[in-house]
């Protein structure tokens, strides 16, 4: 979920519903504000943000004071009922909520035994029901009862509450959710992320878990839930507003698309240097030991953070020559995972908040591991929970589907194997080289691969109306299929599969027949005649091939229906070129179903719940 508020001297209402907007990656099934207009008013509704503004078009939503909520449903169905904010019986508190209330039966049921009636299904309304309880029953001001609804409630959250009888004050906490808070002239901004705040101030204070912010026009007081005054830190922020915007481009992930081979040039920027035979991470140096003494690798993460981990089992295990496991996050975190100090635990996150993630890093670091992680929102949550770790740098990612920030993960994760090759020894100087080298050419390399979008359109054309996809590949190029078939279903609500192209004969041949859509990545790399083969299987039972090749194929163009081409490569920058096409086979499907791209159904940008 997504949280705005706004104190200050301007209209509080635009500021909030324009940073809705830029935090609706973060969820979209229903959104609400409160405003402070001599009284405290809540207008909510199901749907995007853009049907909020239609709903309150024609009411007066003036006042300096604000707050706004865009919702992933997690406790109760998207309704006007359960949107946020959520009221106390008496009316005079709101509340906004991201995370989730653990224990909120428990609370509920006691709050019900006193005579609180509940109007939502949400976590959410039980928390603000139990600030009202506890200044009913002890007569405190409203800073010190939240204070102290905070000590008894147990799970995460980033929340907002206003008042009704403080209409100067803002009330921000955070635990395991994030939230930041924009510090102008007069005025305060509280959000999610910083990208509803860049454009009014660059000076933030990222809160910390546990701590409380009380927010005046002039004021700002940050204490602990355990009520002892902090220091807040203002940071510079770092971020471009043209980062935010489409550019000319009808998607966000259509730009994020083109956007890569600059993200990839930015991922490795003083991180190699071709000549010399180096690569440089900063972030992971003081673990040099360490990573010469590891016994293994974990790679934690989930979606499509997961298949980049997989691309990265691939390449640490090929050239630094350490076993690499890799886990969905929430089953690692599930189960009793054998982890020893010996273990280095790689997080991959995109947002850098993914709960599940969280959860699993916490579990290794309680059992010794040392922790790195690889997200790209700078100062989102996992870095600061991780030993040491490594940017992605790719630039805000705004579609909901994952497309630049796969690609930077990919490019850390191969810097990463040549780091710890490099430390280990297993690496020849003369061969680093070489690779860094091409490594080097590789975003050039991207931009050409994007040419093929006109031919990809075509491709598109032909089986928008597809009901089942499969995307094959071997070695590195399977997890560049799992990915594939994810995106897909992901933006056209097609179901895809991702299959290593020689398991397609032990199960998923059965599917195919003359509806049956099949993409091949079948590179000029080491299995490359076992997938000619897989081809040919497909053929034989009436399947439709469309496969990428590298530059200058014949074999596979004789064979296959549709070919794209990549251009030549090391086979370990394959996935990085081979992603591309991918991108925009299922982008232009997408638009073409007439499906909303940067929006899919049901999904949410960072889940920050288990
Ligand atoms: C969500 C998103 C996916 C993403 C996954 C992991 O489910 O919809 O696109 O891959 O979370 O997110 P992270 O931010 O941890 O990479």
């Amino acid at each position: 979920c997504g949280i705005v508020g706004y104190i200050g001297h301007r209209d509080a209402y635009p500021i909030i519903i324009k940073g809705l907007h830029r935090l609706e990656y973060r969820g979209y099934d229903s959104a609400g504000i409160a405003l402070i207009n001599k009284d405290l008013k809540v207008y909510k509704k199901a749907g995007k943000v853009a049907d909020l503004e239609n709903f309150v078009k024609d009411i007066n939503v003036g006042g300096t004071v604000g707050m706004g909520h865009t919702r992933w449903a997690t406790h109760g169905a998207p309704s006007d009922r359960n949107s946020h904010p959520h009221s106390s019986g008496d009316r005079k508190l709101t509340i906004i909520h991201n995370g989730i209330i653990e224990n909120y039966a428990t609370l509920k049921e006691a709050l019900q035994s006193k005579g609180h009636v509940f109007k939502s299904d949400t976590d959410t309304e039980v928390l603000i029901h139990l600030v009202e309880d506890i200044r009913n029953e002890t007569g405190l001001e409203i800073e010190e009862a939240v204070r102290i609804a905070l000590n008894k409630v147990v799970g995460a959250y980033a929340i907002v509450i206003m008042s009704q009888d403080h209409p100067d004050l803002l009330i921000a906490a955070r635990k395991g959710s994030p939230l930041v808070i924009g510090v102008g002239k007069g005025e305060y901004f509280i959000a999610s992320d910083a990208t509803p705040i860049v454009e009014y101030t660059k000076n933030v204070i990222y809160l910390n878990d546990n701590e409380v912010a009380y927010i005046r026009r002039d004021d700002l007081l940050v204490k602990n839930i355990d009520n002892t005054v902090q220091i807040p830190y203002i940071q510079k922020l770092n971020l471009q507003l043209e980062a935010l915007e489409k550019g000319g481009y009808d998607h966000f992930m259509l730009k994020e698309i083109y956007e890569q081979p600059r993200s990839i040039r930015d991922c490795m920027r003083g991180r190699i240097y071709p000549n010399k035979g180096l690569v440089q991470l900063g972030g992971i140096k003081e673990y040099v030991e360490k990573l010469k003494n590891i016994d293994r690798i974990i790679i934690v993460a989930c979606g499509t953070s997961w298949h980049a981990g997989l691309v990265g089992e691939y390449l640490i295990e090929e050239y630094a020559r350490v076993s690499v496991e890799v886990e969905y996050a929430s089953e690692f975190r599930y189960r009793n995972p054998i982890i020893s100090e010996k273990d280095l635990v790689i997080a991959i996150s995109q947002s850098g908040e993914t709960a599940d993630t969280m959860a699993a890093i916490e579990l290794a670091k309680e059992k010794g591991a040392t922790i790195f992680g690889i997200c790209n929102v700078v100062g989102a949550s996992i870095p600061r929970i991780t030993h040491a770790g490594v940017y992605t740098h790719a630039g805000p990612e705004i579609g909901v589907a994952s497309t630049k920030a796969f690609t930077a993960q990919v490019t850390v994760l191969t810097l990463m194997a040549f780091y710890i090759a490099q430390q280990r020894g297993t690496i020849t100087q003369s061969k680093l080289i070489e690779y860094l080298t091409e490594l080097d050419e590789v975003p050039a390399l991207v931009e050409r691969a994007l040419k093929s979008n006109d031919q990809i359109k075509v491709i598109a054309e032909k089986f928008k109306d597809a009901a089942n996809f499969l995307f094959l590949g071997r070695g590195s190029s399977f997890p560049v299929a799992l990915e594939g078939a994810l995106k897909l279903k992901e933006i056209s609500y097609i179901h895809a599969e991702g299959y290593p192209a020689a398991e397609m004969k032990h199960g998923p041949i059965a599917l195919i027949d003359e509806n049956m859509p099949v993409v091949f990545i079948a590179t000029k790399h080491s299995s490359y005649e076992k997938v000619v083969s897989n081809i040919q299987e497909v053929k034989a039972r009436g399947g439709h091939v469309i496969a990428i090749v590298s530059e200058g194929d014949t074999i596979v163009r004789d064979l296959a229906e549709y070919v794209i081409e990549i251009p030549q490569t090391g086979e370990a920058f394959v996935p990085l070129l081979a992603t591309i096409p991918l991108q925009l086979l299922s982008y232009h499907i997408a638009v073409m179903r007439g499906c909303n791209v940067d929006q899919p159904r049901n999904l949410a940008k960072s889940v920050t719940v288990e």
